[in-house]
């Protein structure tokens, strides 16, 4: 099937800020009809800047790959650093494929499903990786699949989620080892003893019967993306909490509950049978305790990680964070499902770099704030603003359900209905440019747009049914990122230009050489190279002919240029960036390879059990890489 659309040519899907800034605000300005003559007279100004600088992007594209490999380009190596199930504390076994190995085993060892992870340096050559466990893969963790769950199997699969903390060391010949039973590692799990901290903290919503005071929550799961402080800590976001719960008997859920997609009727872990804290009619509460961002020390090995209520709860992506120029911290969040919504918390304090000590309750207290993307019909671009999620204002009273700030917080979805902020195409990863003077986010895909009432085509949601994707950008006026004003425009939008025309085509700077789907993880090196991971449709056939396995993507902001950097395994999601100060070595996740039994036999090859695993990326001239 071939798809077209309305709009015949295909939009530029990139504004060339090389140039000028007026320049670039006329662009903003601009109509679609305008932005063909600014493309016109803008390879005047790409000269200029090809003259004086070299190009960002100096390395050989890939095609896109099928095969059962971690590929990477010439003049590239990629060596495996860990996998799901190797030991991380002293004392913890080696990993045993039987799927027979206890709770306890998996409790020091790296969990599965590797996703967002940061790197904090301790010295040259030593660093520490803080690494997301999303949730695990019963097919691989048991040897009966999930089919006898047991009580010490929900242990064991609470154990394999969460984060892993563990010291990396680079050796004489450049190449970065994990050690086991390094001074800092640490497993956190679903059972770990967490703070809740901000408004919500000690809420009504939040007391259980095993914790009166609505502070004292056990664990985090589903982390999903993350983020990284300038005060030395690590963000962990827990996404689709949801799918944890469930019960036996029968539930009334409440519209909130169904908001955040809680059901009885689906029971994919199986947790509720053996820990009664995820039994929806025992503890309907529990589930409010997650749905979080999460603020850890990766220094302190005992200390206990604090849950940001003033961040919101919803299905966390990332968490970008970002100084402004006034000293608040910004943190830009995406809430990954389809037609929920992009948000923006602003710090109370300001960040003071003499007291670290101060700067580590910088998030729980601040205003939580939701996008509304403003465009005329047509147009790939437009203004937007930040419209605050704050009790008494825009609506969000007692009479509308919200009785105070922690409602806010607890029900952010309901929130954000009711300011009238925009219903998105599942805004994943969100990454701040190093300029500080714009920010991007991923737009994974939608199959509800414009289907979906409450989901209408337009403004950077241009596409029904959107199977591609597409990444957003926008521009804080000035690079303060405080105001409630932005100018915007779509930096991608995915597509098949060899089977379609118009929108689903993708935007120019997509190729029959590039082309993917579902752009998710994101993020910016130091130069200003942006980095696009994908979670998307690997089948390689359909809509998705030409585009192969998940992989990774390299793109200059400037020139909107694309190459394709890495692929993936069979049946794997890319997931998780993380540079070493230098430069010189790329972390990259690569998360469950053959999911859902299909072939894949990633990283050892042979006859073995399929593990996702980190992957460690340098040049083989030990150069920075991409440049
Ligand atoms: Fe865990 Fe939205 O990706
Ligand atoms: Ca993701
Ligand atoms: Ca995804």
């Amino acid at each position: 099937m071939t798809r077209t659309n309305k709009t015949t040519s295909r939009p530029q899907g990139n504004d060339f800020n090389t140039v000028s800034e007026q320049s670039r605000r006329n662009f903003l300005k601009g109509s679609t009809a305008a932005l063909g003559l600014f493309m016109a007279a803008s390879p005047v100004a790409s000269a200029v800047a090809a003259a004086s600088k070299k190009p960002l992007l100096n390395f050989k594209g890939l095609p896109a790959s099928t095969a059962d490999t971690f590929v990477v380009p010439e003049g590239y190596t990629a060596t495996p650093l860990i996998s799901w199930g190797d030991p991380i504390l002293s004392g913890a076994p080696a990993f045993d494929p039987s799927g027979k190995q206890s709770s306890a085993a998996q409790a020091g060892q790296f969990g599965d499903n590797t996703d967002g992870m940061s790197l904090f340096p301790l010295a040259n050559d030593r660093a520490l990786l803080a690494v997301n466990n999303e949730y695990t893969n019963y097919d691989l963790l048991f040897d009966h699949g999930g089919k006898a769950m047991t009580a010490d199997d929900v242990k064991k699969a609470q154990a394999a989620c969460g984060v892993s903390v563990f010291e990396i060391r680079r050796d004489g010949n450049g190449q970065w080892n994990y050690v086991q039973g390094g001074q800092y590692n640490r497993r956190i799990t679903a059972y770990t003893e967490m703070e809740m901290t901000g408004p919500a903290a000690g809420h009504a919503l939040l007391k259980t019967a095993a914790d009166p005071t609505g502070k004292k929550i056990l664990g985090t799961f589903n982390n999903c993306a993350n983020g990284q402080t300038p005060w030395g800590t690590y963000l962990t976001c827990e996404e689709n909490f949801d799918g944890f719960f469930s019960s036996a008997s029968e539930v009334e859920l409440s519209r909130a509950q169904k908001r955040y997609g809680l059901r009885t009727d689906k029971d994919r872990y199986q947790w509720h049978k053996h820990d009664a804290r995820f039994d929806l009619a025992q503890n309907p509460n529990e589930a409010n305790r997650f749905g979080w961002v999460v603020e850890i020390d990766p220094m302190g090995p005992t200390s206990t990680p604090k849950k940001r209520s003033a961040l919101g709860r919803f299905k966390h992506e990332n968490a970008a964070l970002t100084l402004d120029n006034s000293g608040h911290a910004v943190v830009y969040l995406g809430d990954d499902e389809r037609g929920e919504h992009l948000y923006r918390f602003v710090s109370k304090g300001k960040y003071n770099p003499a007291n670290n000590a101060a700067n580590r309750e910088l998030l729980a207290e601040g205003t939580l704030y939701v996008a509304r993307f403003n465009a005329a019909e047509g147009e790939l671009k437009g203004k937007g603003e930040w419209l605050e999620l704050s009790h008494g204002k825009n609506g969000l009273t007692a009479e509308n359900g919200f009785d105070d700030q922690a409602s806010v917080l607890i029900h952010a979805r309901e929130a954000a209905t009711q300011v009238g902020a925009t219903t998105m195409d599942r805004p994943e990863w969100v990454a701040v440019h190093p300029d500080n003077r714009s920010v991007c986010c991923t737009l994974t895909n939608n199959k509800h747009r414009g289907k979906k009432a409450n989901q209408p085509l337009g403004g950077p949601n241009p596409r029904a049914e959107n199977n591609y994707g597409q990444i957003v950008r926008w521009y804080p006026p000035k690079g303060n990122h405080t105001s409630n004003q932005f100018d915007w425009d779509l930096f991608l939008i995915a597509g098949n230009p060899e089977l379609n025309s118009g929108l689903y085509a993708g935007s120019q700077n997509i190729t029959k050489d590039n082309m993917f789907n579902s752009p998710d993880g994101i993020g910016f090196d130091k130069e200003g190279r942006l980095w696009i991971q994908t979670d998307g449709n690997y089948s390689n056939s359909g809509e998705f002919a030409g585009m192969g396995n998940n992989q990774m993507l390299c793109a200059d902001p400037a020139t909107g240029e694309i190459r394709r950097f890495a692929t993936g395994p069979v049946a794997c999601e890319i997931t998780g960036q993380a540079f070493s100060e230098d430069q010189r070595t790329l972390f990259v996740g690569v998360q469950h390879p053959g999911e859902k039994g299909k072939p894949s036999h990633f990283p050892a090859g042979g006859n073995s059990k399929p593990r996702s695993t980190i992957m460690a990326i340098r040049r083989n001239d030990g150069g920075v890489i991409g440049s």
